[in-house]
């Protein structure tokens, strides 16, 4: 019997609507769309929650509307099973609007919710991967996606990394998450952001800053490499921030773009270099069947680049989550939602709230 889901996905700026049906061993992507809030955000420098909650208010109906037309879905309440939303964490009043509309929805349809966490979902992102090789992966979004043997899969190391997170995560099966690392202060994605900022570069700051630094010498800065010699496998990203900082206020005023490309390089190789090589030593001392990357930040091509690279010198498959999937999008929520649906994680609409601060593990 197949199962067609509506995921709905409104935990910081991105709205995101899917409607996905699973099959056997296939999940097939009916209909999405993702509305950005980015030009809004531009002119806060970040982003605003009550400001990004109205947002989804504005755009949920007409996302909501425009998937259901996409998908062929001509009798709601009969062609969709269950509504999947992104419980949290993320910000509170963003994530009410989706928790709300799922809920309205669950209510006039008489079905039931599946509460999925955010990295839950980003990690799914990379799980799955595309059934049809797609000529062009860059802005597209594959409309097919293998469902995996446990076998070939389990256990699996999963790299995620977004604005919100930096984290190393241990599956031994579908939905039992072990954190084994994460960041003690800001995420990666955050301290990319923060650095654009101090560079005069707009929100977010991640894909402005890598595409600057592509004119830059990643070696002109010897920037610190943070916790590399700590014996665990956690991040931390605020004390290179701030000796980015000392270094922008250092430079003369009318410095040169040519230095800000420098920095803009150094400070992305240290990042990269930092990731690549916690993942390195978390799969020295683990040895999984897969190894997976996903998040907004994974969607920088250098980074996908290092960490092909660890996962040839440790001889593991590598899966990365397709680039337009790295960034905030209901489809990944969908994906997840398949295995917990399968797990019986089922709602009533009454018995749902948001969880803005919400631990994997
Ligand atoms: O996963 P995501 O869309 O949202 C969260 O769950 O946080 O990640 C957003 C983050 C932002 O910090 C953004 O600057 C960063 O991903 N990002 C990048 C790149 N593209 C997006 N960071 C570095 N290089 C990129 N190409
Ligand atoms: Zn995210």
């Amino acid at each position: 019997m197949p199962t067609t889901l509506l995921a709905i996905e409104t935990s910081c700026d991105e709205t995101g609507v899917a409607i996905l049906r699973r099959t056997d061993k296939q999940v097939e992507l009916l209909g999405q769309a993702i509305a950005s809030q980015i030009d809004i955000h531009k002119e806060t420098g970040g982003v605003v929650p009550d400001v990004a909650a109205r947002e989804h208010v504005t755009a949920l109906p007409v996302l909501l509307e425009k998937v259901v037309v996409e998908a062929r879905i001509t009798n709601r309440e009969s062609h969709i099973d269950a509504i999947a939303v992104t419980q949290g964490p993320g910000l509170a009043p963003a994530l009410a609007v989706g928790v709300t509309t799922a809920q309205a929805l669950a209510l006039a349809w008489q079905k039931p919710i599946i509460p999925v966490h955010h990295l839950e979902g980003h990690i799914y992102s990379a799980l799955l991967q595309s059934a049809e090789r797609i000529p062009n992966p860059i802005p597209q979004i594959p409309n097919k996606f293998k469902i995996a043997d446990d076998q070939a899969i389990f256990p699996t190391l999963a790299l995620i990394v977004s604005g919100g997170h930096t984290q190393l995560v241990w599956m031994s099966r579908h939905l039992a998450y072990e954190i084994i690392g994460s960041t003690r202060d800001d995420a990666a994605g955050e301290a990319f952001d923060k650095v654009a900022r101090l560079l005069g570069l707009p929100y977010p700051g991640g894909p402005h800053l890598s595409r600057l630094a592509e004119q830059g010498n990643p070696a002109a800065f010897a920037f610190t490499r943070p916790m590399l010699r700590s014996n665990d496998l956690d991040f931390s990203f605020s004390g290179l921030k701030t000796e980015v900082l000392y270094t922008v206020r250092d430079l003369p005023p009318d410095s040169l773009e040519q230095q800000k490309a420098d920095i803009a390089a150094s400070f992305e190789q240290a990042v990269i270099d930092t990731l690549a090589a916690k993942t390195d030593a978390a799969l020295q001392r683990r040895q999984p069947t897969l190894l997976l990357a996903a998040g907004g930040v994974i969607a920088n091509k250098k980074l996908r680049a290092a960490l092909q690279r660890v996962a040839k010198k440790r001889v593991v498959p590598l899966q990365i989550a397709p680039l337009a999937l790295c960034g905030d999008n209901a489809v990944m929520i969908g994906q997840a939602a398949f295995f917990a649906n399968s797990a019986g994680r089922l709602a009533a609409w009454q018995d749902l709230d948001i969880r803005p601060r919400w631990d994997m593990a």
